[in-house]
């Protein structure tokens, strides 16, 4: 969405005034470590989808070089407040700099800042890459808010640079990632998959869930989940979900237990970890399903949000 005044009038000089974009958030199908490298990183193969949880983000011009970061919570999903740095410790100001800096570097051109608002519908420490998506939709819309062009290898190149998850985030829909999760190779057809995510009060670091994983001699190959996404049997797909995270996961975090549990005796078609956690979802054979066991199981934990949604084609 683009909006200014003189812009309506169409005056082709004028800088866009604002640009607002939404940010999906994303669960992972499938994820195995291949090897722990010599930067720390995992080596690692992972099937991600876009779903239809969101965050918002909005970039104003300004007529100065600053940048500012007002973050706001949707309050059915945030009953309490998370901490969430507004500094350039936050992915989004760390992204729009690096975007200024390319700029720069590109067309000799320093962009003026431009005042960020963040609306945050996506759980925080949930594994559902809120932060990376947010990033990404940070640099999409800087483009815009600019009106420069770079190439979709110059912006995966920055996305890189931002967090492993980031340049998925660029591509959205359902991608195998490889590397340390930079290379994406989206998948084409892949079908509309209804979920129910449930997401613990309690969080997780990623990278102490990282720390904690035990890297297996025998890994497991993403092909069969690959080409069960492809054909779209959902039963397929359940079945052959996997997350090398979840066993670390389900130590660190005692509420994952008995998420499984409840989704283990619902119709699901599969049940998962999402990335590192804490959310773990269902996969099930309809949205009206899907739609009854999310009210099931919040009637049965209200401390636990209870989210019946769907993964997504690209939106932006
Ligand atoms: O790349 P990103 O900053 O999102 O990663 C967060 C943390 O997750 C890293 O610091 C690292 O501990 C862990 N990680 C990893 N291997 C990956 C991706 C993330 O070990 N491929």
């Amino acid at each position: 969405m683009v909006g200014n005044e003189t812009r309506k009038r169409q005056l082709p000089q004028q800088p866009i005034g604002w640009v607002e974009f939404v940010a999906p958030a994303k669960i992972n199908l499938f994820l195995e470590l291949l090897a722990k490298r010599s930067d720390g990183y995992h080596e690692l193969e992972t099937v991600m989808a876009t779903v239809a949880l969101f965050d918002r983000i909005r970039l104003t011009a300004r007529n100065d070089d600053q940048f500012t970061l007002k973050v706001t919570f949707q309050k059915s999903v945030f009953p309490i407040l998370p901490d969430v740095p507004t500094d350039e410790r936050n992915l989004v100001i760390k992204a729009i700099i690096r975007l200024q800096n390319a700029v720069l570097e590109k067309w000799g051109i320093k962009k003026s800042g431009c005042d960020i608002w963040l609306h945050k519908g996506i759980p925080v420490e949930a594994g559902l890459g809120g932060g990376s998506s947010d990033a990404a939709a940070t640099l999409m819309a800087g483009c815009q808010l600019w009106q420069v062009a770079f190439s979709q290898a110059e912006l995966v190149a920055l996305a890189e640079q931002l967090g492993s998850d980031v340049p998925f985030f660029l591509y959205q829909g359902t991608a195998l990632c490889r590397g340390r999760g930079e290379h994406v190779f989206p998948l084409g057809n892949a079908p509309q998959l209804d979920i129910v995510i449930a997401k613990p009060s309690s969080g997780l670091s990623t990278a102490e869930v990282f720390q904690n994983v035990k890297v297996s001699n025998s890994v497991n190959s993403p092909t069969k989940l690959v080409d069960a996404v492809i054909s779209g049997d959902r039963f397929q797909i359940g079945q052959q979900m996997f997350n090398r995270l979840q066993e670390s996961a389900m130590e660190l975090c005692e509420d994952l237990p008995c998420l499984a549990d409840c989704f283990e005796n619902s119709a699901a078609c599969g049940h998962l970890l999402s990335g590192s956690g804490t959310s773990y979802f269902g996969l099930f054979n309809s949205s009206k399903v899907a739609l009854q066991t999310a009210r099931y199981l919040s009637a049965r934990l209200p401390q636990v949000k209870f989210f019946s949604t769907s993964t997504l084609a690209r939106v932006v």
